[in-house]
């Protein structure tokens, strides 16, 4: 749509949160509130975005990428906070207008919104919802099924409290008509703001046409204030998330213990175990079998894989592994396609080549581990010396044997085979039997005595 601009409001403090976070930096499904917006706008055919900032604007910022900031000084209310987005807009005939408290709200909506005003040549249109608990709303004020005015919940009187229809806080506006009626609009009300709602009354004392258009998904109308309102929101996308996925073929055993962040990617005939938590940018291919008990940031796992009772963060995992149970992966490791990773295994930082298997109870850190390498129970590699870290490698088809300490740095050549209960500090070549412990005795009259 040319000569359109979008302007997010996100400059309030959001006081009924009790945060030290701007509100608008509260995420739903591992994004940010204000995020979810712009993500939404963006597949809505509009170029420009303003984004009016103010209460918190230094920790929004960071976020922000292709918008134009637009500051708000002092918060006087959602009136004076689009007032100031409107010097910026030369050559824009119509913005849209959002908050970044709203973050639901769904594209086609806000396409429908912006055709409605188009087809009415409005001046201002309003995208309403009818809430059977509407209050906290702005209500919808029509005679006669002709819109009059919007009026604030504590503007109220009585009798309009029972309206249901809800003002949602999207609207459309053409600019020139908006920037004359911001002009007329005083703080003379309830909360001492210039609320953007009464540009509406202004607007519809001139004679100007205005429209209204009531969206049926009320989930999208949700304003976030408060932490139990976020909460709500939360279970709303977590459902919006889940059912795509369904959708796509994947399957969830239990939704209700099941968590997928917005951006995680899944694959169809992926199953999901209860009790699993899918985080950030994780993506999972075909046939994987994650949980129960999962919890993955950012991890990348290959087909036929199947990870359970697992924690990983920002791990890649191949092809046709078998994770856990009890596996702790850790950042910077790799682990290619046929791997074994048993219980009570930890790796960082790690590479572990196809085909290698840590059965049980290990500490894997700053690793380099070849094709079909055996790592026995109890193994760990030393990479710490109180002051640096050091590198562990082991070639291919080495066989470390149970309870060995590799203290690095080492090398253990292709094919070595480390004795059971070594402490092994040199390296060792390939195809050599390495071990270091101690001559057993067997002292047979210290058994005798104690009889
Ligand atoms: C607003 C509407 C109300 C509507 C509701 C929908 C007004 C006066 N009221 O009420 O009719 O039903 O949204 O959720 O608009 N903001 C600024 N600068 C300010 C004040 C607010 O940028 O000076 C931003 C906030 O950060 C927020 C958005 O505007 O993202 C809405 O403000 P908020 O205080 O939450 O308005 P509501 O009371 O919810
Ligand atoms: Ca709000």
């Amino acid at each position: 749509m040319p000569n359109w601009a979008a302007v997010v409001m996100a400059a309030g403090k959001g006081t009924r949160m009790k945060s030290k976070l701007p509100k608008v930096m509260h995420t739903l499904a591992g994004k940010p509130m204000l995020q979810h917006v712009l993500d939404c706008i963006r597949k809505v055919d509009i170029q420009r975005i303003f984004v009016i900032l103010g209460h918190g604007r230094e920790q929004i910022e960071g976020i922000l990428d292709s918008v134009e900031i637009v500051v708000q000084e002092e918060q006087l209310g959602t009136g004076h906070a689009v007032m100031q987005a409107i010097p910026h807009c030369h050559g824009i005939d119509h913005i849209m207008v959002l908050s970044g408290d709203q973050p639901l709200i769904r594209p086609e909506t806000l396409q429908s919104l912006a055709e409605i005003h188009k087809e009415n040549g409005a001046a201002a249109s309003i995208l309403t919802a009818v809430f059977e608990n509407p209050q906290g709303y702005g209500r919808i004020v029509k005679e006669e099924g002709r819109f009059q005015k919007i009026v604030e919940e504590k503007d109220a009187t009585s009798e309009e409290r029972l309206i249901k229809e809800i003002n949602t806080g999207t609207y459309c506006f053409n600019v020139a008509k908006l920037r004359d009626a911001l002009e007329k609009i005083t703080p003379q009300n309830a909360q001492g703001e210039y609320y953007l709602t009464d540009v509406f009354k202004v607007l519809q004392e001139q004679g100007e046409i205005i429209s209204t258009y009531c969206t049926e998904d009320v989930h999208e109308a949700l304003g976030i204030n408060s932490r139990a309102q976020l909460a709500q929101g939360e279970e709303i996308i977590r459902s919006r998330i889940l059912n795509h996925w369904l959708d796509e073929g994947v399957t969830i055993i239990d939704p209700n213990t099941t968590y997928i962040d917005e951006d995680v990617e899944l694959t169809s005939d992926v199953t999901i175990q209860p009790f699993t938590i899918l985080k950030g940018k994780t993506r999972i291919a075909e046939d994987a079998i994650i949980g129960p008990h999962t919890t993955l940031t950012d991890c990348i796992c290959g087909k036929g894989t199947s990870i359970t009772h697992t924690v990983g963060e920002s791990v890649t995992i191949g092809e046709n592994c078998r994770i856990g149970p009890f596996a702790y992966l850790r950042p910077g490791t790799e682990i290619h396609d046929g791997v074994r990773v048993g219980d009570f295994v930890e790796i960082k930082n790690s590479i572990l080549g196809e085909g290698a298997k840590i059965p049980h109870l290990s500490y894997i850190g700053d690793s380099q581990i070849g094709k079909s390498v055996n790592v026995g129970a109890g193994t760990i590699t030393c990479n710490y010396d109180g002051v640096n870290k050091h590198k562990t490698i082991i070639k291919d088809k080495a066989f470390i044997g149970s309870n060995t300490n590799l203290v690095a740095p080492v090398e253990i050549g292709e094919e070595a085979v480390i004795g059971a209960g070594s402490t092994i500090t040199k390296d060792v070549p390939a195809s050599t039997l390495a071990i270091e412990r101690s001559t057993q005795r067997n002292v047979k009259k210290l058994v005798q005595k104690k009889k």
